[in-house]
């Protein structure tokens, strides 16, 4: 006990406290000038209670206070005019004289047997009974505790339970306080020590230029501090992980000069799939694979020469030199509504609105797929597209590009691998190592003639489409793609900002 390390303030309030006769209230301490502040009693408070020297106790009241719309009470006000008005008045009259708080005044004339309605000549009228009439020459229990409460806060326990619940009940008269109060007391430990002897010397918290320029820091006794003490954690309000790094990403690609672009979750198999020179058997089709729609079943293709050239170049390459992937194109299967299976959909509507070089489009948004939940899979996932058009846009631009994107993410083992895609050539496949093996993190490739012939794009377009959530994993050493949707609050409160 005698190593305890005690600060300014913790000696002062055990001295304090032993000269009020071993407990006290910080308002009492303030008030006898042993401290100016009384969270500065309660801060030494409970580094005292957490050593073992004192302890806290705390005592709630209730009280009653005048509410902000206290005020006469309508029906006075009322039964003042009906009485005024010679001992009846219309309720139209009333209406006008008290507007707003007519309607109030009535419900509590009634209830309180202060005034009859009655019927005279169509009009309604109120007329004061022998109890209004009483009423206007004394004074209500109700307004004696509001009369009460305009001097000061009553003990929940002074008032009339049915008086309170009535005022209570009309908004604003009155409301309910609780006023809590704490009593600090010195334990057996603390009256030990303070026997022992404590020694109160002032002690330096901040070293300011002025401490150290006069050179009085020589002499000063320094607070010491203690790293490895206990303290509550303190969970401040944060984004959702998820968050934070979709706006790295977007970051990352604004400061490249990329423009972001997003369009609809419900598409066209068109502009899905066609368009990409995806053939019409492709496996990646298969109900299995994609998530149809009923309603809408399908979306009609308005532009009809895009129509025909698409349906050429499926069919047979149309004027791109391509042989096309032969058979017979249907429309109708183009026109079927699905949910898109990749961003890159978003890639090819920019490039139909913008097919001039130089642009810089990237997209971060979500895609659905037909595939059944575990650690590595969810159906509807987000992905991070884009492209570049570009006078000279080559497969060394793009594999720059991807490995520029890893690094300032954070990863710099990327593997990159020969792929193919329908819509691509050359075509890649990224990897990275994480958890003793290699992760795919997504594909990219230069677009095939084929998929932009039909908007007579000029220039190469450097394509790519990456996981988003495959990234967060390695970025958080998570295995289990569900826990990032999870929500789990432990693991939220303890994700790191920084
Ligand atoms: N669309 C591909 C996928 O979903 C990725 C990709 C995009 C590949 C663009 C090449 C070009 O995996």
């Amino acid at each position: 006990m005698t190593d305890i390390n005690l600060s300014y303030n913790e000696k002062r309030l055990l001295l304090a406290l032993d000269r009020a006769g071993g407990s006290a209230t910080p308002a009492d301490m303030v008030a006898s000038g042993d401290f100016s502040l009384e969270v500065e009693i309660m801060g030494a408070a409970s580094w005292l209670e957490s050593k073992g020297l004192a302890s806290v106790s705390e005592e709630s009241t209730s009280y009653y206070v005048l509410g902000k719309g206290a005020g006469e009470l309508p029906e006075r006000k009322a039964c003042r005019l009906i009485s005024e008005a010679g001992g009846s008045l219309s309720m139209a009259d009333l209406a006008q004289r008290m507007p707003g708080e007519d309607g109030i005044a009535v419900g509590w004339l009634k209830r309180k047997g202060l005034a009859d309605i009655t019927a005279v000549d169509g009009n309604r009228m109120l007329t004061l009974t022998d109890k209004g009439a009483e009423y206007l020459v004394s004074i209500g229990a109700d307004e004696v505790l509001l009369e009460k409460l305009a001097h000061g806060p009553v003990p929940v326990s002074e008032v009339d339970a049915k008086i309170a619940k009535d005022l209570k009940g009309r908004q604003g008269m009155i409301a309910e306080e609780t006023v809590t109060v704490r009593t600090i007391s010195v334990t057996d430990a603390g009256r030990d020590l303070i026997q022992r002897g404590i020694e109160l010397r002032e002690e330096v918290t901040d070293v300011t230029d002025t401490l150290i320029q006069s050179g009085k820091w020589r002499d000063a006794e320094f607070r010491r501090y203690d790293v490895g003490t206990f303290a509550p954690a303190v969970y401040p309000a944060k984004k959702h992980p998820l968050s934070r790094l979709a706006a790295d990403v977007r970051r990352l690609f604004t400061d490249m000069g990329f423009t972001e672009f997003d369009g609809e979750y419900v598409q066209p198999s068109f502009w899905n799939l066609d368009v990409m020179f995806i053939p019409q058997d492709h496996p990646a089709r298969e109900l299995q694979d994609t998530f149809y729609l009923e309603h809408p079943g399908k979306i009609h293709i308005d532009d009809e020469d895009l129509v025909a050239t698409v349906k050429a170049i499926q069919e047979n390459g149309g004027d791109t030199g391509s042989t096309g992937w032969g058979g017979t194109w249907s429309r109708e299967m183009a026109e079927q509504a699905l949910l898109r299976t990749h961003t890159t959909v978003n890639s090819l509507r920019y490039i139909a609105e913008h097919p001039d070089a130089p642009q810089k489009m990237f997209s971060l948004s979500r895609i659905f797929r037909k595939e059944s939940i575990d650690a590595t899979h969810l159906p509807e996932f987000t992905q991070i597209e884009g492209i570049i058009i570009d006078e000279n846009g080559d497969f060394d631009m793009l594999v720059s590009l991807i490995r520029e994107f890893y690094a300032k993410m954070g990863f710099d083992t990327i593997r990159i691998r020969p792929a193919y895609f329908p819509y691509t050539e050359p075509s890649l496949e990224l990897e990275v190592f994480f958890n003793g093996k290699w992760m795919e993190l997504g594909g990219a490739g230069i677009f095939r003639p084929e998929v932009v012939a039909p908007f007579g794009v000029k220039h190469p377009v450097l394509a790519w489409g990456f996981g988003f959530e495959r990234l967060a994993m390695l970025k958080w050493g998570i295995t289990d793609i569900r826990d990032l949707y999870i929500s789990d609050i432990d693991d939220l409160k303890s994700n790191q900002v920084l």
